[in-house]
C-alpha cells in the first residue's frame, strides 16, 4: 500500500498564523504538525510516501523530512498548484499509486488510540473499494457528515451540511483500492470548484463498496481547524506525553518498532538532538531496543547450545 500525505492549501482560516508559515508546519506541542498523519501512515506499516504541498512551501517540507530515508522510508513530493479539492490527490499522485492500493491522509489530522495500528492494518486487510473512519463529534457541520441507517451503515455522506442528519463527522484518513484513480479523474468539480473527496467517497457507498470504521468514544480524533482547537490539541499532546513519559507521533522511534531501521540509526537521530528532550528520549529509546535486541541475540544462542 502506498501513502499520500495532502497538505495543500491556503489555511486561510487559520490566518494570520498561517499567512507565512503552512498550516501543516505549525506546531503541535513539540513537533510539526505534519509529523502526526504521517505517523499514521507508518503506523499502517507505509514506507512510500507522497507529501503534496503548494508550490510555495514546498521547500520547507523537503527541509524538514528530505527522502525520508533517515527513517527508512521513500519520501517524494509533488505539487497542488491551485486549491482544486482533496480528490485531485489522486489525479496528481496517480504515478505514485501505480498499481498499488493507497491511504490517504490530510496533513491536519490528529488521530491517537490504543490498538491504532492493528485497526489500520484490520482496514488494509479488508480493503474492497474504501474505508472510512467516522467519529461522533459536536459540530459534524464542519465536516463530510454519515447518513447512516438504524444499524449504521452508511447509506450517504454530505459535506459540511447545514442540518447534519447525523453526529458522524468522516475523518481526514481514507484507505482505496486502486481504482480510486480512475473514480477520481472521472470526477466533476462540485458548486465551489473543487473535486470533493465526499462526491469520491459517495461513488464507494453507492456501490456498496465503503466499509465505515467508528474511531470510537476511547479514540482521539483532534481538530486543527481554529486556533483554540489547534491550542488545545497540542495541550493534549502535551498532557500525555508528561504523564506518561511517551512521545507522540516520533517518528524516530516508529520507524525503530516497525523495522524500517535499527537501534543504531535510531540512536545517531536522537544524537542529532541530543540538545532537546525530543532527541533524548529517542537515544533512551534506542538504547532499550539494543538491550532488548542483545538479549533476544544470546537466548538464541543458549538455545543452539
Ligand atoms: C475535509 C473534508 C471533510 C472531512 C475533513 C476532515 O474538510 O472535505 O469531508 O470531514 O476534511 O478533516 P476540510 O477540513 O478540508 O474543510
Amino acid at each position: 500500500m502506498k501513502g499520500i500525505v495532502l497538505a495543500g492549501g491556503a489555511g486561510t482560516r487559520l490566518h494570520p498564523l498561517t499567512r507565512a508559515v503552512s498550516k501543516q508546519l505549525v506546531p503541535i506541542y513539540d513537533k510539526p504538525m505534519i509529523y502526526y498523519p504521517l505517523s499514521v501512515l507508518m503506523m499502517a506499516g507505509i514506507r512510500d510516501v507522497l507529501v503534496i504541498t503548494t508550490p510555495h512551501d514546498a521547500p520547507s517540507f523537503v527541509r524538514l523530512l528530505a527522502d525520508g530515508s533517515a527513517w527508512g522510508m521513500n519520501i517524494t513530493y509533488a505539487k497542488q498548484a491551485e486549491p482544486n479539492g482533496l480528490a485531485e490527490a489522486f489525479i496528481i499522485g496517480a504515478d505514485h499509486i501505480g498499481t498499488d492500493t493507497v491511504m490517504l491522509v490530510l496533513g491536519d489530522n490528529i488521530f491517537y488510540g490504543a490498538g491504532f495500528s492493528q485497526t489500520l492494518r484490520r482496514a488494509a486487510e479488508s480493503l474492497d473499494g474504501c474505508v472510512l473512519f467516522g467519529y461522533s463529534v459536536a459540530d459534524p457541520e464542519r465536516y463530510g457528515v454519515g447518513v447512516v441507517d438504524a444499524d449504521g451503515k452508511l447509506l450517504s455522506i454530505e459535506e459540511k451540511p447545514a442540518e447534519p442528519k447525523s453526529n458522524l463527522a468522516i475523518s481526514g484518513l481514507y484507505l482505496y483500492a486502486n481504482d480510486v484513480v480512475a473514480k477520481a479523474a472521472a470526477l466533476q468539480p462540485s458548486a465551489r470548484g473543487e473535486l470533493e473527496i465526499t462526491d469520491l467517497n459517495n461513488r464507494y457507498v453507492a456501490e456498496g463498496r465503503a466499509e465505515l470504521v467508528d474511531l470510537g468514544a476511547g479514540f482521539a480524533w483532534l481538530d486543527t481547524g481554529t486556533h483554540d482547537s489547534l491550542l488545545q490539541a497540542g495541550q493534549f499532546v502535551q498532557v500525555l506525553e508528561q504523564r506518561q513519559g511517551i512521545r507522540v507521533a516520533c517518528l524516530e522511534e516508529l520507524a525503530l518498532r516497525q523495522g524500517f531501521i535499527d537501534a543504531d540509526q535510531c540512536r545517531r537521530l536522537g544524537e542529532e538532538m541530543a540538545n532537546t528532550k525530543y532527541g533524548q528520549y529517542i537515544i533512551g529509546v534506542a538504547d532499550a531496543a539494543a538491550v532488548t535486541a542483545a538479549a533476544a541475540t544470546t537466548a538464541a544462542a543458549t538455545a543452539v547450545r
